[in-house]
């Protein structure tokens, strides 16, 4: 496992990625378990993209509860279909939420979440888990981030 995460100078988000994904890649492929291989995948995203909040919900029973993160502190448990988190589970899809004001539902974790992401990652078509990104920014994810974040759970579903 390399010591040092390498990050692009670049102003690009998707050389950023480009830069991060080989690397996320070599940090999992010695490693079997899935909570210490989110919670350096946590980190390098954290570190390489600086987002607000990162973290992973993983499915326990009927309920999404929270897994390694990096960022302010955050609701420990979600409801299936229940806010945006939720909505990826139960839907089984990623869902970009421009405005987090705007969503039905939008379970505010920290007052300062203006934007968010989440994508599923799924074994056997049954979604396992769930990586949420959330911005202070509003409309800070687009189809850039849903391609690459999604290579990511892709990495991620190898391991499950
Ligand atoms: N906003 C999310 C809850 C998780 S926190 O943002 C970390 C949601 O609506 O599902």
């Amino acid at each position: 496992m390399a010591e040092e995460l390498i990050i692009s100078t670049s102003t690009s988000k998707k050389e950023k990625y480009q830069t991060l994904i080989p690397q996320v890649e070599s940090l999992i492929a010695g490693e079997s378990d899935l909570i210490a291989n989110l919670s350096n995948i946590a980190a390098a995203l954290k570190q390489t993209m600086d987002f607000f909040w990162v973290g992973f919900y993983l499915v326990k029973d009927d309920q999404l509860v929270l897994g390694p993160f990096q960022g302010p502190i955050a609701c420990t448990r979600i409801d299936f279909g229940k806010g945006v988190c939720g909505a990826a589970w139960k839907e089984k899809r990623t869902v970009i939420v421009p405005n987090v004001d705007e969503f039905p539902g939008h379970i505010a974790c920290s007052s300062a979440s203006k934007s968010e992401i989440v994508l599923p990652a799924f074994k056997n078509d049954e979604v396992k888990l769930i990586l949420d990104v959330d911005s202070d920014k509003l409309d800070d994810y687009d189809a850039v981030d849903e391609n690459a974040l999604g290579e990511i759970m892709r990495l991620i579903e190898q391991k499950l």
